[in-house]
């Protein structure tokens, strides 16, 4: 089972195991990961499930879509080269131990 590392706006960590296939937002959310919202459920909407990807695990996580890319430019929170919407990178076991940092404003 492939673990994700959160960091939350209140500097708190969270290490939560995720289902294979389930996205770094729905583990949050399920989890009840403070700061990540999910408002339109993972289909590229809202931009409230923004985070930092930590350095070393960027180029895991794949390639950011126009679509997502046009959605991180109206998120809340400072766009950051490590942003990503966590709803946008699915758990595999190559991703176990994927560190990210809650970004502080989501809606
Ligand atoms: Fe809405 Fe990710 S949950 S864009």
């Amino acid at each position: 089972m492939p673990g994700v590392v959160y960091f939350d706006p209140y500097g708190e960590e969270h290490r939560i195991d995720a289902d294979e296939g389930q996205s770094v937002m729905e583990t949050a959310v399920a989890n009840g990961v403070p700061g990540i919202v999910g408002q339109c459920g993972g289909s590229l909407a809202c931009a409230s499930c923004h985070v930092y990807v930590h350095d070393e695990w960027l180029a895991r996580t794949g390639e950011v879509s126009e679509m997502e890319d046009d959605m991180l430019d109206g998120a809340m929170a400072e766009r950051r080269p490590q942003s990503r919407l966590s709803c946008q990178i699915r758990m595999s076991d190559d991703l176990d131990g994927l560190t990210v940092e809650v970004a502080p404003e989501q809606l």
